[in-house]
């Protein structure tokens, strides 16, 4: 049985996210947290059309079936953390007891809360200036805690991101069942984390048992992913804490025949290796799947491709792992990852994301 009821949103609360849907089809409902899924799914499974998994034109009277996967919207939620309110390009949240402002491009829409609810925030993130300004001083010693792994919060200068992507719980805990199912067949799964940042995904791969590689380019990031592992008290878990360029890093691996269960892929439109190697999307992301397939094992787990680029689509995302992984069955989920604000009548879209899983390989 389900662990909720269903919720149903307004269409009008699903529109962005579906726009090219009929409008039956973004009806969109909250479906049931199922076993083991921690995070909200909200999908457009209401319709007969829909039912038969195909997606419908604008058009509802000449209907196109495209004959493929749905998207998704994934709402992350957990513990300590809140987003208050959106708009103004700004979103209000509460963070580990903090309430903090940030710049958000895509929250172009009108705030709900009221300026003085705005105005309560104590630590902000001022986008002209390209740093945070603290009315009570700079919160010092924050952590947030996460089905057993501990993230320390920091506001480090010229970076609105405090060490954590709140939507990104939503991936965690799908790759985190995905771990845990390998384990119980009495396989380690080995997981390579590219692009790692602070070590979120690492660190959730590992607490489910996972053998995990990490990769970022930034040194001081890296020393903050270490300090989160010990926070978590994972000293003995397997991460290898590799500081490198991504690319460098997966062609090096694929010439020395290094193979991967599992692959996390959350690229960054632009940034740039330990030596100063530049990563620009739109030129490195298509050979760069391409090495990573070479480094994929026998029996692939998944592969989670996310992005916060605004360039490209959900959809785009999944035709470009289809292209990577031509010949390779398994399934394929794509969608959004949303952040629901407090009231429960709005969300915040901020990533897409494609993930492929290779089911009972
Ligand atoms: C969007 S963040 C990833 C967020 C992370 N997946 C999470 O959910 O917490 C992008 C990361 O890519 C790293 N990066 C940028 N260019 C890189 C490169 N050329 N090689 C390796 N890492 C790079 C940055 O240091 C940053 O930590």
């Amino acid at each position: 049985m389900p662990k909720h009821r269903l919720v149903q949103e307004s269409a009008g609360a699903i529109a962005p996210a579906l726009s090219f849907c009929s409008p039956e089809v973004i009806l969109g409902i909250l479906r049931p947290v199922q076993n083991n899924e921690r995070h909200t799914v909200i999908d457009s499974m209401n319709t007969e059309e829909s039912k038969n998994n195909n997606i419908a034109g604008p058009d509802s009277s000449s209907q196109i079936s495209y004959g493929m996967t749905q998207p998704v919207i994934w709402s992350a939620s957990f513990p300590g953390y809140k987003l208050l309110d959106s708009g103004d390009r700004k979103k209000l949240e509460e963070v580990a007891g903090v309430r903090m402002v940030r710049s958000e491009p895509r929250a172009w829409w009108k705030p709900k809360l009221s300026n003085a609810e705005w105005e309560k925030a104590t630590t902000k993130f001022e986008h002209e200036k390209g740093k945070w300004h603290f009315k009570n001083g700079e919160p010092q010693g924050l952590s947030f805690s996460y089905d057993g792994v501990v993230f320390k919060l920091k506001f480090p200068a010229n970076s609105k991101h405090f060490g954590l992507f709140p939507e990104q719980e939503s991936q965690w805990s799908w790759m985190a069942e995905r771990c845990r199912e390998r384990v119980s067949k009495g396989v380690v799964p080995k997981v390579l984390s590219l692009f790692g940042y602070t070590g979120a995904a690492s660190l959730v791969a590992a607490n489910y048992g996972a053998h995990v590689t990490h990769v970022d380019g930034s040194r001081a990031v890296m020393s903050w992913a270490r300090e989160n592992q010990e926070a978590s008290s994972f000293l003995q878990k397997p991460i290898r804490w590799i500081l490198d360029d991504a690319v460098d890093f997966v062609k090096r691996e694929a010439k020395r025949g290094q193979k991967y269960d599992a692959i996390v892929l959350d690229p960054p439109s632009f940034g740039r290796g330990p030596k100063g190697q530049v990563w620009k999307i739109e030129e490195n992301l298509v050979p760069f799947l391409k090495l990573c397939r070479e480094i994929l094992s026998d029996k692939p787990l998944f592969i989670i491709l996310n992005m916060y680029s605004t360039e490209l689509s959900a959809i785009a995302l999944k035709n470009l792992l289809e292209d990577m992984l031509d010949g390779l069955s398994g399934e394929v989920t794509i969608g959004e990852l949303v952040l629901t604000e407090e009231r429960g009548d709005r969300l915040l879209p901020l990533s897409i994301f494609a993930n492929w899983s290779g089911g009972s390989n």
